[in-house]
């Protein structure tokens, strides 16, 4: 019999300032990241002022790392040193795998009205980190949408609802990755493979993120699930929409210093040491 998991964290994201000086809310990040094993780190940018996110984050290195930047109202332009140059737009997501090295920058651009933006890091094993660079840019209208009577619509970026599968396959920690929003009142069931790591991060409205009764969860909270397999969420009055994330954990030490994730202090000090040396990228050039 499978076993409903329950909610076993909650807490709320932090203002922290990023990149050139951007201002956004972390959902989690350093402190929390050992209880999210794979994942390292959650931002949330979410501002009608321009001048709290057009500094951006300028050319910059990552190693070791996968990040998934999905954009929910307006426009990202990004480069980087494997050649790729655009943007991304309403609802676009871009998943990036640094492996071994990428150097890149993301540029969120001034627009008339919202703007929001997510970017999670995932972590990878020690036996990927050194794996050549890719990146995948997925458009809004191939992400699957699955729409249900009872007052259930699930964008499907990664993993598996209702018959449906996300565009992003290839993910070496096998993340699901659901954009869920649920008309008040609404029931939602997903089931997780057990042993994986599960959360959920609200973006709007409130719900109650377990079968028992509670105190409902209100936006930009993350839900923290315990072992089991599925999950029970129920809107509020005003409905909800949440992000639903889960991967299989590593397991493996972490070293861990701004835009690089390796295992150890070696790795870390031969990783800043080719930035500085200019030899940290090893397929693609310099941009
Ligand atoms: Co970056």
């Amino acid at each position: 019999m499978s076993i409903v998991r329950e909610p076993v964290s909650i807490f709320s994201s932090i203002p922290t300032m990023e990149g050139a000086g951007v201002r956004l809310k972390r959902a989690f990040g350093h402190a929390e990241a050992p209880r999210l094993d794979p994942f390292l780190l959650l931002d949330d940018i979410h501002s009608q002022n321009p001048e709290d996110y057009i500094a951006g984050f300028p050319w910059h290195p990552h190693r070791g790392i996968e990040t998934v930047t999905y954009v929910l109202h307006g426009d990202v332009e990004h480069g980087d040193s494997i050649g790729n140059r655009g943007a991304i737009g309403d609802g676009d997501v871009q998943w990036m795998t640094a492996g071994s090295g990428i150097v890149h920058q993301e540029m969120p651009q001034p627009t008339g009205g919202d703007m929001r933006g997510l970017q999670l890091w995932v972590n990878l094993p020690a036996s990927m980190k050194m794996m050549d660079p890719r990146y995948r840019d997925i458009k809004a209208d191939t992400i699957p949408v699955v729409i249900q009577e009872t007052g259930i619509m699930v964008r499907v970026v990664a993993g598996n609802f209702g018959g449906e599968s996300g565009p992003m396959e290839d993910l070496v920690q096998g993340p699901t990755y659901l954009d869920v929003t649920l008309s008040p009142g609404t029931r939602f069931e997903h089931s997780f493979e057990p042993g994986h790591t599960a959360f959920a991060y609200t973006l709007n409205g409130a719900g109650n993120f377990s079968p028992k009764a509670g105190k409902p969860v209100g936006e930009e909270h993350i839900v923290l699930y315990g072992p089991g397999s599925g999950v029970e969420i129920i809107a509020g009055e005003t409905g909800l929409r949440f992000l639903l994330i889960s991967g299989q954990p590593i397991g493996e030490p972490v070293a861990w210093r701004g835009p690089i994730v390796m295992n150890t202090e070696e790795e870390l000090y031969e990783a800043f040491r080719e930035y500085r040396d200019g030899t940290f990228i090893k397929v693609g050039e310099e941009p």
